[in-house]
């Protein structure tokens, strides 16, 4: 019989939301096998705190690897898969789309592959209990115009980046796992995430930290394109609550309530950082802010109705987004060390490959 005391395989726990999930499991109580291709994107610092802590045992390797995949379910016999593994950055699957069908496609099939063998071969109670819980995004129902419904689990698919492509992708993987061989399958689709340890590509960190240097801010086209703001911690209890209580098979959207443009986010951005660290010689950081090249096929508006979680599972975020801000943007501040060990060349090649060719609008 497995025992709470078993472990959860997690994928991608050295990203961004798998860290916080992880520390947050662990100081829950839990054990963690953390499996991590430490891409650019993964980074064992982001779990320093858990250093010789025997709960937590870091595995630097590939979900696409079937036999290290299986050879870990078979040696640790986890409960739980949670599955964060992906490349996640859909300016980088504009210019490289290849890891992304990689890494999302081969690789969730990989792991769902492994983990329907290892499931076989518990025993009924051990299959009972076991889950297998695929993190997936908002971004696989494309884009709302701004008078539409919000996305709803019955909202078709319709993805329009490579990386949103892939993540469909992997979602259909998981759900046939579940229909056609029974695999305790659940599925998170969530909206943008922001908070600590985020790679600084991505729109909230980039800012801050561009805005406390005193560098150009570039917002993609006019600025008005919404997504809906969710702080990580709220998603890390939501895929807790959907592991506790989700009905298999089933998908949970999960999101902030919180729609905002991109333009408001980024003037809140500037306020928060004059607010903390004022700097007269360079004045309001909004000044910064440069209209520059759209992105190809840039959604427009990502919108979710949670009511499904909220109704079933009881869960609702708990910070509002003007507080999730505000604390993501001190962390940046107070976190330099951390900041300057992921600005490595590769970062910075990346930055300049991004927007050097962006020109203004
Ligand atoms: P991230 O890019 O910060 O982290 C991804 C992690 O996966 C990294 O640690 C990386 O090293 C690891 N990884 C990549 N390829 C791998 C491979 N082949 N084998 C093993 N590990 C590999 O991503 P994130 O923002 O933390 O997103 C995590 C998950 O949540 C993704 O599946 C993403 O699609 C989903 N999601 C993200 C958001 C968001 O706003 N960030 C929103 C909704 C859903
Ligand atoms: P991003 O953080 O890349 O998340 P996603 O594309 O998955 O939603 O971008 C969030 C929004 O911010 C998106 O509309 C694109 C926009 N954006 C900019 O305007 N400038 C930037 O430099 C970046 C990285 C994003």
């Amino acid at each position: 019989m497995m025992k709470c005391c078993c472990p959860i395989l997690v994928t991608g726990g050295a990203g961004f939301i798998g860290s916080n999930f992880v520390l947050q499991w662990i100081g829950l109580g839990g054990r963690v096998v953390n499996l991590d291709l430490l891409t650019y994107a993964g980074n064992p610092a982001n779990l320093a705190t858990l250093e010789n802590d025997p709960r937590h045992r870091m595995v630097a390797g590939d979900i696409c690897d079937a036999e290290l995949v299986g050879t870990l379910l078979r040696e640790h016999r986890p409960r739980a898969i949670v599955h964060f593994a992906a490349e996640s950055h859909v300016d980088r699957s504009i210019a490289a789309p290849d890891a992304f069908i990689r890494t999302n496609v081969h690789g969730t099939f990989t792991l769902l592959e492994q983990a329907r063998i290892y499931w076989s071969g518990l025993d009924e109670a051990e299959k009972g209990a076991f889950r297998f819980l695929h993190v997936s995004t908002d971004e696989v129902y494309g884009s709302l115009a701004a008078e539409d419904a919000a996305f709803s689990e019955t909202t078709a698919y319709a993805p329009n980046s490579p990386y949103a492509a892939t993540k469909a992708a992997s979602d259909h993987l998981a759900r046939a796992y579940f229909h056609t061989y029974g695999l305790p399958v659940l599925t998170t689709n969530c909206s943008n995430n922001y908070g600590p340890f985020q790679f600084p590509e991505k729109l909230i960190p980039l800012m801050i930290l561009n805005a406390l240097e005193g560098k150009r801010l570039p917002v993609y086209g006019d600025g008005a394109n919404v997504r809906d703001w969710l702080y990580v911690e709220d998603h890390c209890a939501a895929i807790r609550t959907v592991l506790e209580k989700g009905r298999l098979g089933e998908t949970y959207n999960i999101g902030g309530n919180s729609e905002r443009a991109n333009l408001d986010v980024v003037t809140a951005i500037c306020g928060v950082v004059d607010e903390l660290r004022p700097n007269a010689a360079m004045g309001p950081r909004s000044k910064l802010i440069q209209f520059v090249q759209d992105r190809p096929g840039h959604d427009r508006r990502y919108a979710i109705d949670a009511s499904k979680i909220g109704r079933e599972l009881a869960w609702q975020p708990k910070v509002r987004f003007e507080d999730g801000l505000r604390q993501t943007v001190t962390w940046y501040l107070e976190h330099t060390d951390w900041v300057e060990s992921v600005r490595t060349g590769a970062y910075r090649d990346w930055i300049r490959q991004n927007y050097d060719e962006r020109t203004s609008q």
